[in-house]
């Protein structure tokens, strides 16, 4: 199953593919800030460390909200990400 691991605090959970990564942060209650939740505010805003490769590729509407928000490399939105491999995040600065 693939890992995913919040650098912020060192915790990592495995899930199986095609989980939405905002249903792991109500599922554990994680720290993971959200607002709309359809891909349109930005606050759920974060950087994809390692495992970019073994996500979807942006949508234009999520492009247009990331870019709204920040120019750092490999921004994406929380609401929008399925985990299908193993995957490294880190709060947006
Ligand atoms: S919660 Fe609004 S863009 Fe993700």
């Amino acid at each position: 199953m693939p890992k995913l691991t919040l650098l912020q605090t060192g915790a990592s959970f495995e899930v199986p593919a095609g989980t939405r990564f905002i249903d792991l942060c109500q599922t554990e209650d994680l720290p993971q800030p959200f607002g709309c939740t359809v891909g349109s505010c930005g606050t759920c805003c974060l950087v994809v460390e390692q495992g970019l490769e073994s996500c979807a590729a942006m949508s234009e509407d999520e492009r247009d909200t990331v870019t709204m928000c920040t120019d750092v490399k490999n921004a994406r939105l929380g609401c929008q990400l399925v985990i299908q491999g193993d995957l490294a995040l880190r709060p947006l600065e």
